[in-house]
């Protein structure tokens, strides 16, 4: 969480550090705050609220300065005020910061500073560490940039922070652990932030910074030291991210942008993977492993949010076509219990961003114990693509939306890709049925094209819900996970509370909310659970509920039951998934939008979780 953006070169960063922090404004919009320094003097403007606050705020100042840094905060020490927002200070005002992350010892280090003298304006466990900084600094008679490792050592937690000095105002020092930060390389200049959309208009060159990094950055010259004073050859990589992708492209919201880019991010997720014709998969990442997936016992899928949820579906596939067992976790309940690990278990991490910190955590336990890792991330280059043992990419492309939409049907399509890689080296699926089920999958994406064409209809039906205060996603088998995602859409952009059930288990609870105020979203499909969910949507009948059902084109059953339906194309029960999701994610997007909410950056929500 939190966006970080520093810059130092021949320009005037302001407006840099501006446009830079509009793109990062996914990570947290709390509060937002920018320091320049002019002529050695140090202006630093912030203001809670958004970036656009924040820049009407300072119009009217003092912009100058070819050095400067900004942040977009997603609060976690301390409200979101004017006072809690980045960049902090030093005592003395000759050094300030900014940061993302959690200092967790900053009680013990602000005790023992307050007891030096420290006084501190801000809540915040960041304004802890400048003081830190600043104290060795004096005591110790070292430069800034060893200055900021030596307390780095002494502090416990995540960051990753840039740090200027008014005297020495040719120079950023940037750190980071287990906060991902990108150096952007240009000629005479040198760009810092969070991740690359904020460099790539200006530079394809990066250095990605390591856990336990530290970078002294000036105009002409680049060190980079690890916290054991270990000297570091930086290694420039180009980015393949290009500027289109960050921009909305016409469309009202990068949320409607990104549905509606569906079935092009499955097409590239599929790219040069699916041999239809041979009825083969090849998965380059993870091919190293070919032989041990042959013999593993278990499978074990750590995720959080809306990565979950695909897990979930990948549970589904894999023991359907693979026959392995697959068992899926909450990263964050999963790390913290004591749970049987052992060298035969694959253990697979699901992440949009790759930065999610407790699937981070959950990976690394898991190394501990010495299981096979695997990663399923759409960020090339973060943090959990680097840590585990191999992976699938993706290739989404950046998803800004703060709710995960691209994202999550592009992991659902790895995570069938990876199922029936795994049937294929296991033999537990013959060649003509994966002809038949390779052929069907590269069709989805046309089918998508047609799902989107029911739109108009969706935003009628939202029209009649858009009020609703509660709202019940159902479904079986691998609809389940979907009704899952549908209600998580809803409740995170339009803030109605909506749950989603395995629709057999509605009789042992949820039934008791349903009368004709309650709208009931069915996915309601000709597969095998198909004769099942008529019966749950005769119970909902039964009771007045107003049922919406998800049903497989020309259907006539449901629809004489249902109040509307919406229709998808008839699909192999494996895909259906990748089809069912669309609708749900346009009901939530419209629903959304009648209601006025901000879309693209729901309330209290941030893209990456960067803290546990
Ligand atoms: C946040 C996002 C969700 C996402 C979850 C996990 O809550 O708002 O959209 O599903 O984090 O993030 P990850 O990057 O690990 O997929």
């Amino acid at each position: 969480m939190c966006g970080i953006v520093g810059y130092i070169g021949h320009r005037n960063a302001w407006p840099i550090i501006i446009k830079g922090l509009k793109r990062l404004e996914y990570r947290g919009y709390d509060s937002a705050g920018v320091a320049l320094i002019d002529n050695k003097n140090l202006n630093i403007y912030k203001k809670a609220g958004k970036v656009q606050v924040l820049e009407d705020y300072a119009a009217d100042q003092n912009l100058n300065g070819n050095i400067g840094m900004g942040h977009t905060r997603w609060a976690t020490h301390g409200a979101p005020s004017d006072r809690n927002s980045h960049p902090h200070t030093s005592n003395n005002k000759r050094f300030s910061i900014i940061h993302n992350g959690i200092i967790e010892n900053y009680a013990t280090l602000k005790e023992e500073l307050i007891r030096r003298g420290h006084t501190f304006e801000s809540d915040t466990d960041t304004e802890v560490l400048i003081h830190l900084i600043e104290e060795i600094y004096k005591n110790e008679s070292v430069e800034l940039f060893e200055a900021v490792r030596l307390a780095l050592k002494e502090v416990n937690g995540a960051y990753a922070i840039v740090i200027m000095d008014s005297e020495q105002p040719d120079q950023l020092i940037a750190a980071r652990k287990g906060s991902p930060m990108v150096i952007g390389v240009g000629e005479g200049e040198y760009f810092i932030a969070s991740d690359a959309t904020p460099i790539i208009e200006y530079t394809n060159n990066v250095i990605y910074l390591n856990d336990n990094e530290v970078a002294q950055v000036k105009t002409d010259s680049l060190i980079i030291k690890r916290l054991d004073n270990v000297i570091q050859t930086p290694y420039i990589q180009e980015l393949e991210l290009q500027l289109e992708m960050l921009e909305k492209g016409g469309y009202d919201h990068f949320m409607l942008k990104e549905i509606y880019e569906q079935p092009r991010s499955i097409r590239d997720c599929m790219r040069g993977r699916i041999y239809p014709s041979e009825g083969k998969v090849q998965l380059g990442g993870i091919k190293e492993y070919a032989e041990k997936l042959k013999n593993i016992d278990r499978i074990i899928i750590v995720a959080c949010g809306t990565s979950w949820h695909a897990g979930l579906v990948g549970e589904y596939l894999i023991e359907e076509y693979a026959r392995i067992p697959v068992e899926v976790e909450y990263a964050s309940e999963f790390r913290y219990r004591n749970p049987i690990i052992t060298e035969k278990d694959v253990v697979i991490a699901i992440s949009q961003s790759g930065e999610t910190a407790d699937t981070m955590a959950a990976l690394e336990m898991a190394k501990e114990k010495g299981a096979t890792l695997f990663g399923v991330c759409n960020v090339v280059g973060a943090s959990i693509p680097r840590i585990t043992d191999a992976g699938v990419y993706t290739h989404a492309g950046p998803e800004i939306g703060v709710a995960s939409t691209k994202a999550f049907t592009a992991q659902v399509t790895v995570l069938t890709l990876m199922a029936f890689y795994m049937a294929q080296q296991k033999g537990t699926i013959s060649k003509s049925k994966m002809v038949e089920l390779l052929t069907e999958l590269d069709q989805i994406p046309s089918k998508i094209e047609k799902v989107l064409e029911s739109d108009n209809l969706i935003k009628e039906i939202s029209e009649k819900f858009f009020n609703a205060r509660n709202f019940l996603f159902l479904g079986r088998g691998s609809g389940f996970p979907v009704a899952l995602e549908g209600a998580l859409k809803l409740k995170e952009i339009s803030y109605i509370h909506a749950e989603g059930y395995p629709a057999a288990e509605m009789k042992h609870g949820p039934i008791a909310l349903i009368d004709e105020e309650m709208p009931v979203v069915f996915i309601a499909t000709k597969n095998s659970s198909y004769e099942k969910v008529i019966s749950n949507i005769q119970e909902v009948k039964a009771r007045k509920g107003v049922v919406i059902a998800i049903v497989t084109a020309g259907d006539t059953e449901v629809r004489k039951m249902a109040d509307y339906c919406i229709e998808i194309p008839d699909a192999n029960e494996a895909f259906l998934p990748l089809l069912a999701t669309i609708p749900l994610q346009l009901l939530s997007y419209h629903i959304a939008l009648l209601r006025g909410c901000n879309v693209d950056q729901p309330r209290n929500l941030a893209k990456s979780v960067t803290v546990e």
